[in-house]
């Protein structure tokens, strides 16, 4: 059988689209490659967010069809996701030697098109259509498709989104809101929680939005708090988390919700974009920062230990010093566990594109490093204030270096401590001893009554 390997950029979304591809192959009888050299078919999932994201993949892919060029050997290759989406035939016009281009609508058919691709029935396929209910028909997962017993998986709840931020690309790559139903997604989560899962991340381009249009408020919850609370019932089922949500989506409900449901994660990816109100304004956020404010207020009320991580663009269009610097102090103020920074990409389509008054790179350079210096010394100084605490930890599995056990605690962060390998889908308590500024460190706590002493990892 044919054997495919398939290499994604992007966030988690793409990570769990390149998931259900895969597992969907894996049923129909295709393998698995270790690297793109060892494979019949090269699939990959894009990202368009940034142009850089778009950059690397393209040359990626030009390197790819150079090697098996220069070896003369023959592969089917295939972009999938965001950039195909927005990109279309341009992509084979560009590079000749790809086959396949698979729209954000279109994952569930990757087996029958490569099956007409490698039969020869079909030169190049572009499908990039419009499908309705392809949201529900991303739903394979490789739980038991590796040896690896999965403790976490992904969900994918709904897709698109209808904010249309002025900087934004998603809403012409993944189109406008389509939720599933709640039933549909608590059948998934349960299928998976019986296949030994423990941890359910529900994914979406903008979760709080979750069947806005489908389903009235209910006791004061919107639909997302609904299937939150649909959710949280699965027994068995030991966490849920979520992104990405947006600001104007935690209202008290939400808020609640983390204060009710145990399994609920203490922790919130917020994408903060700027601080300043005028910068929020022209991209189209829906917000203030004194908003903002009140929202990390009220969840830290919530759940005081929340771990709280956030997304900020800089060098928006016509982004001053002063603008810039309300978000720096926004920054301070917030103290986040953690921020993705990102510098300001054109994207040809959005509305800020043509917005004019540019900032130059050197300028979002800048930016960036400075917002990287106080960012890095709050997530240090948060994390060290863990040290001496005992967190519950997920074991997922090995750590990077093959040595450690890893997980995460509630909050989000990362854990390495040594365990025994029948610990992997436990819930464990670790004392952390040690802390960088995105790994904890520290050890299995040895509790008194019914638990054993751990062996140490060398004698297991
Ligand atoms: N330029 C830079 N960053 C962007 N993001 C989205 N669009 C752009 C863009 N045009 C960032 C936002 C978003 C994250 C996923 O990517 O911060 O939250």
């Amino acid at each position: 059988m044919p054997s495919v390997f398939i290499k994604t950029y992007g966030c988690q979304m793409n990570e769990r689209d390149s998931e259900a591809v895969a597992a969907q192959l894996v049923a129909k009888g295709y393998t698995l490659a270790r690297s793109e050299g060892a494979a019949d078919v090269v699939l990959l999932n894009t990202c368009s967010v940034r142009d850089f994201a778009e950059q690397k993949a393209i040359n990626k892919m030009r390197n790819v069809a150079g090697t098996a060029r220069s070896e003369k050997r023959t592969q089917i290759l295939g972009f999938m996701g965001c950039m195909a989406q927005s990109r279309g035939k341009e992509l084979i016009d560009r590079l000749p030697d790809v086959d396949l281009v698979l729209g954000t609508q279109k994952f569930h058919r990757a087996a029958e098109y490569l099956d007409e691709l490698l039969a020869g029935k079909r030169d190049k396929i572009v499908d990039v259509e419009a499908e309705a209910k392809s949201e529900a028909a991303i739903r394979e997962h490789l739980v038991n498709g590796s040896s690896k017993t999965a403790t976490s998986a992904f969900v994918s709840i709904m897709q698109g989104c209808n904010q249309h931020c002025t900087f934004c690309i998603v809403p012409a790559t993944r189109g406008e809101e389509r939720s599933r139903t709640i039933p549909d997604i608590v059948a998934e989560c349960r299928e998976l929680v019986g296949r030994g899962v423990k941890e359910i991340t529900l994914l979406g381009q903008i979760v709080t939005s979750y069947a806005k249009r489908d389903l009235p408020i209910l006791d004061g919850k919107s639909p997302f708090v609904q299937l939150l609370d649909a959710v949280h019932e699965i027994e068995g089922l030991e966490r849920i988390r979520f992104t990405s949500p947006h600001p104007k989506g935690y209202g008290d409900d939400l808020a609640e919700a983390y204060a009710r449901l145990p399994k609920l994660c203490e922790s919130a990816h917020i994408p903060l974009q700027s601080g300043s109100d005028r910068i929020l304004k022209l991209m189209h956020r829906g917000y203030t920062r004194e908003r903002f404010l009140a929202i990390i207020q009220k969840l830290r009320q919530a759940k005081p230990g929340i771990g709280i991580t956030t997304d900020i663009i800089v060098g928006f269009p016509g982004e001053t010093d002063e603008d810039f610097e309300q978000t720096r102090r926004l920054c301070v103020e917030v103290d986040y566990d953690m921020a993705y920074v990102f510098k300001y990409s054109v994207r040809t389509g959005t509305p800020a594109a043509t917005m004019g008054a540019q900032v130059p790179e050197e300028v979002r350079e800048e930016r960036n490093q400075i917002l990287l210096e106080v960012l890095k010394a709050g997530s240090l100084r948060r994390s060290q204030a863990l040290v001496g605490t005992v967190q519950e930890v997920l074991v997922e599995g090995r750590d990077k270096t093959g040595t450690h056990f890893a997980g995460r605690t509630p909050g989000n962060r990362a854990v390495v401590f040594d365990a025994a390998e029948r610990l992997v889908g436990s819930l464990v308590p670790v004392e952390i001893t040690r802390a960088s500024v995105s790994t904890l460190y520290g050890n299995l706590v040895v509790q008194g009554a019914g638990l054993q002493t751990e062996p140490s990892p060398a004698s297991l």
